[in-house]
């Protein structure tokens, strides 16, 4: 793929990610590794009206190189690309339903999410921490992420939204929109005796796609 077939790329799917209520105003934000570097969307910009080349570019470093001045959140983005050497992109949103999640005070802070369906396993993995608030743009949630992001694809930040990674940027796009819904699932289970599936399923479906 090219670089502007990957700008491309990014601006269609965060247009799909507004159009369909995952972000709005001009919350979240989307990276993706180059051969040489970073697209990371600009700050205060809304995933619904982003221009390809405008995308901020960032060198190898993190550091701004061209385009329009990054997503305060790049240290965010950075700690899942030091934490996890396969990830391609990384996918910030202030979903409603994940980030309801994280606003509660009483669910398992290392798993929140049980084992519902088998794609929310299969796209996010068999578990995604919740870490404590950060204010957005605080640098001090960088080192907490990174740490979490060795054993996890995605974690959650309390009180204000998810962070996902993936191979590739379809990969972390369709698992922010898979732990959107399982966390829909989980709130509209809440209370009830819902069947999980077995840690024998999740492991059956991690071992066959990985
Ligand atoms: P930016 O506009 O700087 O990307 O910040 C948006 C956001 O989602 C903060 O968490």
């Amino acid at each position: 793929m090219t670089e502007d077939d990957t700008r491309a790329l990014l601006v269609a799917l965060a247009a799909s990610l507004f159009a369909r209520g995952f972000s709005v105003g001009s919350a979240g934000n989307i990276s993706v590794r180059l051969p040489d570097g970073f697209l990371i969307t600009p700050t205060n910009s809304s995933l619904g009206h982003l221009q390809p080349a405008r995308l901020s570019r960032l060198d190898d470093g993190f550091h701004h190189v061209a385009g329009d001045k990054p997503s305060k959140e790049v240290f965010m983005h950075r700690a899942f690309y030091a934490a996890r050497p396969e990830c391609g992109a990384v996918v910030h949103l202030h979903s409603t339903m994940a980030t309801a999640v994280g606003c509660l005070p009483d669910v398992n802070p290392d798993n929140p999410i049980p084992p519902l369906t088998p794609y929310f396993v299969m796209r996010v993995g068999r578990r995604m921490p919740v870490l404590r608030y950060y204010r957005p743009g605080d640098p001090a949630m960088e080192p907490a992420i990174a740490a979490a992001a060795r054993e996890a694809r995605a974690v959650l930040l309390a009180n204000h939204g998810p962070v996902v990674s993936g191979r590739t940027l379809t990969d972390a796009v369709y698992a922010a929109e898979e732990l959107e819904e399982a966390a829909k699932l989980f709130l509209l289970l809440r209370g009830a005796d819902a069947r999980l599936l077995s840690p024998a399923q999740v492991e059956d479906l991690l071992s066959t796609f990985g």
